[in-house]
């Protein structure tokens, strides 16, 4: 089955709405997530700060957490964004958590001007779960 059309707009506005329920009184950089995923479902997440600095949960984290939680399926497409309603790019960490969910073919956002990527063009060559099978030497 081809993979649902996302609706851009749709998914910005549930990431800045997500955004607005952040836990960030460290940085106050809120940041909220959207993404559609393959099952047609929206899910959502925002990042959780901690007052250890680096245990902090980037919305991406959260957002993977609804996506277990509300059914799995396929990350096809996530919008990112920070309190100022302007889109971030996915750090280093999560590009990889990103990885495990929605593969090389997942569209990251990159505002309305800009035409979205794919995570392959953010993280080239990603070393993923097909990756653990083929390299075991059990
Ligand atoms: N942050 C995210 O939520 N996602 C990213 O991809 C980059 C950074 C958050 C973590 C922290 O709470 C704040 O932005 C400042 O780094």
């Amino acid at each position: 089955m081809d993979a649902p059309e996302p609706d851009w707009q749709a998914l910005r506005t549930r990431a800045r709405a997500a955004a607005a329920t952040s836990y960030a009184p460290y940085s106050n950089v809120t940041v909220g997530a959207a993404a559609l995923t393959s099952l047609g479902t929206i899910i959502e997440g925002a990042n959780v700060e901690n007052a250890s600095y680096g245990l902090t949960l980037c919305a991406e984290c959260a957002l993977l957490g609804d996506l277990v939680r509300n059914g799995g399926g396929q990350l096809v497409a996530v919008a990112v964004v920070a309190g100022d309603g302007e889109p971030l790019t996915p750090c280093g960490r999560c590009r990889q958590l990103l990885f495990e969910h929605g593969g090389p073919q997942l569209l990251i956002d990159q505002g309305e001007l800009r035409a979205p990527v794919r995570l392959s063009a953010l993280l080239p060559d990603a070393f993923g779960p097909n990756d653990l099978g083929a390299r075991s030497q059990t």
